[in-house]
């Protein structure tokens, strides 16, 4: 397995989280980094940049045109960045848009282990897997745009109903808005975050 490039920037303890940040196509391993420092400050930093070139743009997984995924790079690219994830300290939560918010929620389908939580920016149901994951204790933020011509609105709507069939506690969010986020839902996605990791904490404590 060829290594990813990646940024990772430490935390601090207290808040003891790492948020796996996971870019759009044509984006690199930086361009989430403020929105990761945004949604939870004191967070570790893990970035990920996708390793498939489409005209020289990065993305995590190949497609055969808009909207239409090679299944097979998507099974294969899933793997792959799973078992780079399962090597760093979790919990681990995906903060992903667009393109990187598909392979999160293809990573939560196909590897539910890797993430505690994920926030998914614009995604829809990447695949359909062959064993049912178990998601019950896992959280997500699903966020669609009414207006996004490349995610329907019932994409976002299929994804929130999947990943609830297997048992994730799912909040689903539809913006004022087309692909591009809006600043109101990454105010939503900072409560959500903020909330998810005072949860795994107290849970934690409770635990320990
Ligand atoms: C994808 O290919 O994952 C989606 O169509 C989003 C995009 O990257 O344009």
């Amino acid at each position: 397995m060829s290594d990813f490039v990646y940024s990772h920037i430490p935390g601090d303890e207290a808040t003891g989280l790492t948020l796996v940040l996971l870019h759009g196509t044509g984006g690199d391993e930086k361009d989430l980094l403020p929105l990761g420092r945004k949604l939870l400050p004191g967070a570790t930093l893990l970035s990920p940049r996708g390793k498939v070139l489409e005209d020289g743009m990065p993305r995590y997984f190949r497609r055969l045109r808009e909207n239409v995924f090679d299944l097979l790079d998507l099974r294969f690219r899933t793997n792959e960045l799973a078992d780079f994830l399962a090597r760093f300290e979790g919990p681990l939560i995906a903060v992903g848009y667009s393109n990187g918010a598909n392979i999160a929620a293809s990573t939560l389908l196909l590897r539910p282990e890797i993430f505690a939580g994920a926030v998914l920016l614009r995604a829809r149901v990447p695949i359909e897997p062959d064993v049912a994951p178990d998601l019950s204790g896992k959280s997500v933020l699903v966020s669609g745009g009414r207006r996004d011509p490349i995610i329907s609105p019932q994409g976002s709507v299929e994804l929130a109903q999947t990943l609830r069939g297997y048992g994730a506690d799912v909040t689903l969010n539809q913006e004022n808005a087309g692909h591009e986020l809006t600043a109101a839902e990454l105010e939503l996605a900072r409560d959500w975050v903020g909330k998810f990791a005072a949860g795994l904490r107290e849970r934690t404590s409770v635990a320990g």
